[in-house]
């Protein structure tokens, strides 16, 4: 135990010990008791503090409260910022601190916790990385950033960084040169950590968009043979644990939800008419897609259900529709879909691009379909027709253009990929 204790604990080695002891034993409050010992002779013993707060951390799970979590925190906090901590033992804290910060929600404090440590140990870059993690899970582009820039200034090959940096890079500044030329470097390094779908999926996509889909094509048969995505086409990164058929084009006799399937093209008229009228109105409620998904022109979408639930404001505006998808439990219980409206006007091209999960369907059904939309998915180009279902896996890759002179409405349903077992979905993440 030396190498965890300073000068002043080394006097209080023997009470100390028998608290560990204890503590490992799991009696709690008699460790609590003789750390507290400790703590009235030396109020900064940081193996004291950091005991107690290992301790306290115990009795927090055993009763799921915040308050002692919260305790437990702080206790470890203090001593993390003793005076005199030994090299090993303030690894150790900060280790579980930050640990327990992140999870209780507190990445701010997670981020403080490596900070702390950067600043100690400045040539350290292990504790930047983590630094830049917490940075990253808090949002923070700006000082992750820093950071990043930090790094590579000493260490220009860091690989850690490289991907990072190009990730913020072509997702937040949208520059693809740059962006694209630092997430190569980085994952060419092969080091830990930079071998991630994300990274792979941004590389590629910033490659097509500055038109070279040679790099991009050998990042993704790359990203496929690491096991990252399902295949070279089918880039989702949020997938069944079970293993699903896939297929780019689905007809309604593949799947069981034929009958529903049939019930809305029925109704298509309805359906059509409602979606029509919001447009008319110039209060709209359709939203621009977000996601960075298009090179031009004008995409919006009005939602209706999503992650398995029913928006309900947006439902009273379109009533006949939504009491026609409440009888299609496979469609408004995915929790990984959506439904909803998704109009078109002429002029638009959406990047290649996958969605987010293999654990869908997604089927569209043309409501007002002029000359001049289609939709590739995988080696496939199709249009719509009116009244009619076209039914698609949209982890595979896909684009759209719109070349006409009208606008094109669908209605986007999304159901639950069939192969997926029924508990399985109950404990899918919703997205
Ligand atoms: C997509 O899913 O990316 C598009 O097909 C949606 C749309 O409105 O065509
Ligand atoms: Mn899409």
């Amino acid at each position: 135990k030396s190498s965890i204790t300073n000068k002043a604990d080394f006097k209080l080695r023997k009470q100390l010990d028998e608290a560990d002891d204890l503590l490992q034993q799991r009696n709690v409050d008699g460790a609590i008791r003789l750390y507290d010992d400790v703590l009235r002779e030396n109020s900064k013993s940081p193996r004291a503090l950091f005991g107690k707060g290992m301790s306290l951390d115990i009795l927090a799970e055993q009763k799921r409260s915040n308050q002692l979590l919260g305790e437990a925190i702080s206790s470890m906090d203090a001593a993390l910022r003793a005076p005199n901590v030994p090299a090993e033992l303030l690894r150790i804290i900060s280790e579980k601190l930050a640990e327990r910060q992140t999870f209780r929600g507190w990445n701010h404090k997670a981020a403080q916790t490596w900070k702390y440590m950067s600043d100690k140990y400045p040539d350290n870059v292990d504790y930047k990385r983590k630094l830049t993690v917490s940075y990253l899970t808090m949002g923070d582009n700006v000082m992750a950033r820093e950071i990043l820039k930090n790094i590579l200034d000493k260490n220009p090959k860091d690989g850690f960084s490289l991907v990072h940096l190009g990730f913020i890079l072509k997702t937040v500044d949208l520059n693809y040169e740059e962006g694209s030329r630092l997430l190569q470097e980085g994952i060419d390094t092969q080091e830990h950590g930079t071998v991630d779908g994300r990274f792979y999926y941004h590389l590629g996509d910033a490659y097509m968009r500055i038109n070279r889909t040679d790099m991009s094509s050998k990042v993704y048969k790359k990203g496929a043979e690491l096991g990252l995505f399902l295949s070279e086409h089918q880039r989702s990164l949020y997938n069944a644990e079970t293993k699903l058929t896939g297929r780019p084009w689905w007809t309604p006799e593949q799947t069981p939800y034929g009958r529903y399937l049939a019930m809305l093209e029925k109704n298509w008229e309805t359906i059509r008419d409602e979606g029509l009228s919001l447009l008319d109105q110039k209060t709209g409620g359709f939203l621009p897609e977000e996601e960075n998904l298009r090179e031009k022109g004008d995409w919006k979408q009005f939602t209706l259900y999503q992650r398995g639930k029913k928006n309900d404001v947006n439902c009273r505006r379109t009533p006949k529709t939504c009491a026609l998808l409440d009888q299609v439990p496979d469609a408004t219980s995915c929790t990984r879909g959506q439904i909803k409206f998704s109009v078109m006007h002429p002029g638009v091209h959406v990047w290649p691009h996958t969605g987010p999960t293999n654990c869908r369907l997604r089927a569209h059904l043309g409501l007002r379909i002029p000359e001049g939309p289609r939709i590739r998915v995988a080696d496939k180009t199709k249009t719509w027709k009116e009244g009619k279902f076209i039914i698609i896996d949209d982890s595979f890759e896909h684009e759209v253009w719109h070349d006409g002179t009208e606008s094109r409405l669908i209605l986007i349903v999304d159901f639950w990929h069939p192969d997926i077992p029924l508990q399985e979905r109950r404990t899918l993440s919703p997205i």
